[in-house]
């Protein structure tokens, strides 16, 4: 792996601070800051606690949306279209997408990202060995998870670790991986996730280095349910380098753009999952950014992909979207 790390400032107490973090005695001398991250993190998903930057804060009562998918799936299986969906989501593509920049640096002309999202591993069963056969004689320079590696919002993630560590040993990454968090993750993952080789990104940035030349990555905390000001700060302060900003969701599009971000890498929505006939999404999990919820995408001088994820969230069904695997060809943008 050829990455170098730096952290981003600690955030100023002035503006506009997370409600529900709890003051932490001598945070600077005793406590690190992933450690401090992990303990607001932790209270937040204790309590669920939602805290978005923009859209409505405060608990969320997941049985409203429970009993919703309960219904939608009794819907489903009484008009004989379960089955029919649960076949559309295992019927995964591989795509390869060319992106251009005027800025790349030359020597990452043609440099390749696996971009993979919203696994949902334990949504669907045998879906790594499908993923896996997909990728069979594929090598990629780096590969990149937007979040979102298990189905439950809550509970154990042992086994999405084991099934985590068997895939990314299987794909052929020349400079490694980098992961982000989703919104249905756990604080608790990302130390198992860095024992088994996943460089996770919390509100922080790393170099990629090819020959004398560097790209920055910038990856923040899930934004969708967990935002607090430091995934602001880690895109503040990242340096002026060709960035790409690694966010689950493509919510924060307008603050990574008035930041120089080059390119939005994330998933989230499953671009929409169960669409009407054309792909117009039902409900997107959104709070703003909607009209950036499936494919590739441009705001300002930022271009944006926003991947609709390989699994599946709630019900293991899709209507009128795929699952997909993404390869992205970074080039430089012939003058
Ligand atoms: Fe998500």
């Amino acid at each position: 792996m050829n990455f170098s790390l730096s952290d981003s400032p600690p955030p100023s107490r002035d503006i506009n601070p997370n409600p529900y973090l709890h003051p932490l005695p001598y945070e600077k001398r005793l406590i690190n800051r992933r450690q401090i991250w992990a303990a607001n993190r932790f209270w937040m998903e204790m309590y669920n606690m939602k805290t978005r930057r923009y859209g409505r804060k405060g608990p969320h009562h997941w049985y409203k949306l429970l009993l919703m998918m309960k219904a939608f799936k009794l819907i489903l299986r009484l008009s004989g279209l379960y089955n029919k969906g649960m076949r559309n989501s295992a019927n995964i593509k591989l795509q390869d997408i060319s992106l251009y920049f005027p800025n790349l640096p030359k020597a990452f002309q043609g440099f390749t990202i696996l971009h993979l999202s919203d696994l949902h591993l334990d949504g669907m069963k045998g879906l790594e060995d499908r993923v896996l056969g997909l990728l069979e004689n594929r090598t990629v320079d780096l590969c990149v998870l937007t979040g979102d590696y298990r189905t439950g919002l809550h509970g154990l993630h042992k086994d999405i670790i084991g099934t985590l560590k068997y895939l990314i040993d299987n794909i052929d990454s020349r400079q490694g991986f980098i992961g982000v968090l989703g919104n249905h993750d756990s604080c608790h993952m990302v130390n198992p996730m860095e024992k088994i080789g996943i460089h996770m990104l919390i509100n922080r940035t790393c170099l990629i280095h090819r020959g004398d030349e560097q790209i920055q990555c910038i990856g923040t905390d899930d934004v969708h349910y967990y935002y607090t000001d430091q995934a602001l700060y880690a895109l503040e302060h990242a340096q002026d380098y060709f960035s790409i900003a690694l966010i689950h969701s493509p919510e924060l599009y307008d603050k990574a753009a008035k930041m120089g971000v080059d390119l939005y890498l994330c998933g989230h929505t499953h671009a929409g999952q169960v669409c009407l006939p054309g792909g117009t999404a039902i409900i997107k999990h959104l709070n703003r950014g909607g009209k950036y919820y499936r494919g590739h995408w441009q705001y300002q001088k930022m271009q944006g992909i926003t991947n609709s994820g390989v699994g599946t969230s709630g019900i293991p069904v899709r209507f009128n979207t795929q699952g997909e695997i993404l390869i992205h060809h970074l080039n430089r943008q012939p003058v």
